[in-house]
């Protein structure tokens, strides 16, 4: 499952920094090449000379390298090390950066950017997907400092694993301790395997409220932030996919590394969704698109009169049931579903009649805008309630359905031409 693959391990400076020996033995039984990072304070806790002889690599001490050493590499990493600013090189050659332990002081400052050593220079430095262990006391951990930290390491798209619960080193009981290794080992491949899942692929997300004119300067328009679309945008980029992003209204910046087409309206939503699709593995229609636009926009600004004023709309196309009616073969179609009333009945509703084949149920019990979410997944087969979590973790939870739901078609497919 590792092989070929360069885990980063980063140790700091916790009293669980011993477990981090066990970490990297455990990566390497599973194939990993292991490069050690560890901060100054780590180096308190256990000798870099004991990561060393674990690792079979040189242990990265120092933000500016010996120019010497070199680490073993599989094969198409090489190319990658430069050998002359040992963090940065470091940093490019990560798979997966796994910080284990991570004190609350790392963490800060991973969060800020502030990068005074090699692991937190590699943290700001590198694309690789991190897995976080963090591991501290008690009442370090409860901080609402350190509370926030993480929730910005999580919507950042970090997996955080752990702290579990249990003696610590101060005396006290509770959350702090490292996590299990197994737990941390388990969420190393799931980000491993996240990483290459969508490779090459063609991802077509829209994100975002679409605005109807009413005259040159009003617009009809709806409460989406566009922040969901865009953290689906972000997680598929990660997972090494081509991304068209269709952003229409929203209250934040697109990500970058991926295509952005802007729309306005839903005629202009539909126009770009038809020509982005062409060739694409799945699309994501997370905008939130108007049903209805005014049926005759006024050339000039409406005037001010005493009397009431009657618009009259228009409905517009449904874009995700048209998409549905010209699903390409292997294209996977993902909808969502807001809804305040008889949510799952609904949600499979539009299932069918857009003939999507995933569709993401959103009751706005968070409200609508903020940074997380509490979303069912509904398909074909079942539907998975996900604990509240921040956008990129169900992001994250869509993209895994999303990937199985086009694994088990392909799979059907094959099982078919089999047979045939
Ligand atoms: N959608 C669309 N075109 C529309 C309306 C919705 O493509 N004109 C898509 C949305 O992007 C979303 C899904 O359809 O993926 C469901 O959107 P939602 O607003 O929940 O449902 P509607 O189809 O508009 O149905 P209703 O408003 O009656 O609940």
């Amino acid at each position: 499952m590792l092989r070929d693959r360069v885990v980063v391990v980063g140790v700091s400076g916790g009293i669980a920094a011993y477990k981090a020996c066990e970490l990297v033995r455990r990566l390497r039984d599973r194939g990993a090449t292991v490069i050690v990072v560890m901060t100054p304070a780590a180096q308190e806790f256990v000798g870099a000379l004991t990561f060393q002889a674990l690792s079979g690599n040189p242990v990265v001490t120092h933000m500016w390298g010996d120019q010497k050493q070199r680490f073993t590499l599989p094969l198409e990493s090489r190319p990658k090390q430069r050998g002359h600013v040992e963090h940065v090189d470091v940093a490019e050659i990560a798979d997966v950066f796994v910080i284990a332990p991570a004190t609350a002081d790392v963490i800060a400052r991973m969060v800020h950017g502030v990068a005074p050593d090699a692991l937190t220079a590699i943290a700001l430095a590198t694309r690789a997907p991190m897995v976080v262990a963090p591991a501290m006391d008690l009442q370090m951990w409860r901080a609402a400092a350190t509370q926030d930290n993480m929730r910005t390491l999580r919507a950042r798209g970090a997996t955080v694993v752990g702290p579990a619960s249990g003696a610590l080193a101060s005396g006290l009981a509770g959350p702090g301790r490292l996590a299990e290794i197994d737990d941390i080992v388990a969420a190393v491949d799931r980000a491993v395997a996240r990483t290459h899942s969508l490779r090459g692929q063609h991802v077509v997300v829209s994100a975002g409220a679409t605005q109807e004119p009413i005259d040159p300067v009003r617009v009809l328009t709806n409460r989406s932030s566009g922040k969901m679309g865009f953290a689906i945008a972000e997680a598929a980029r990660d997972r090494g996919a081509k991304v068209t992003l269709l952003a229409g209204h929203t209250s934040i910046e697109p990500p970058h590394g991926v295509a952005v087409v802007r729309f306005g309206t839903a005629l202009e939503l539909q126009a770009a969704a038809q020509r982005a699709v062409k060739g694409a593995a799945m699309v994501i229609m997370a905008a939130a698109v108007g049903d209805y636009r005014v049926a005759k926009v006024a050339a000039q600004k409406l005037k001010r009169s005493g009397d009431d004023l009657t618009l009259r709309l228009t409905p517009n196309p449904d874009v995700l049931a048209a998409l549905g009616a010209k699903k390409a073969k292997g294209q996977l179609l993902v909808g969502f579903a807001l809804e305040t009333q008889n949510a799952l009945a609904n949600a499979r509703k539009k299932l069918s009649a857009k003939r999507a084949d995933l569709i993401v149920l959103n009751t706005p019990q968070d409200g609508i805008g903020g940074d997380t979410n509490v979303v069912t997944l509904v398909d074909a087969d079942m539907s998975v309630q996900l604990p509240r979590a921040s956008k990129r973790e169900v992001a994250e939870a869509i993209l895994d359905r999303a990937s199985d739901l086009r694994g088990a078609t392909g799979a059907k497919r094959a099982t078919r031409k089999q047979r045939a």
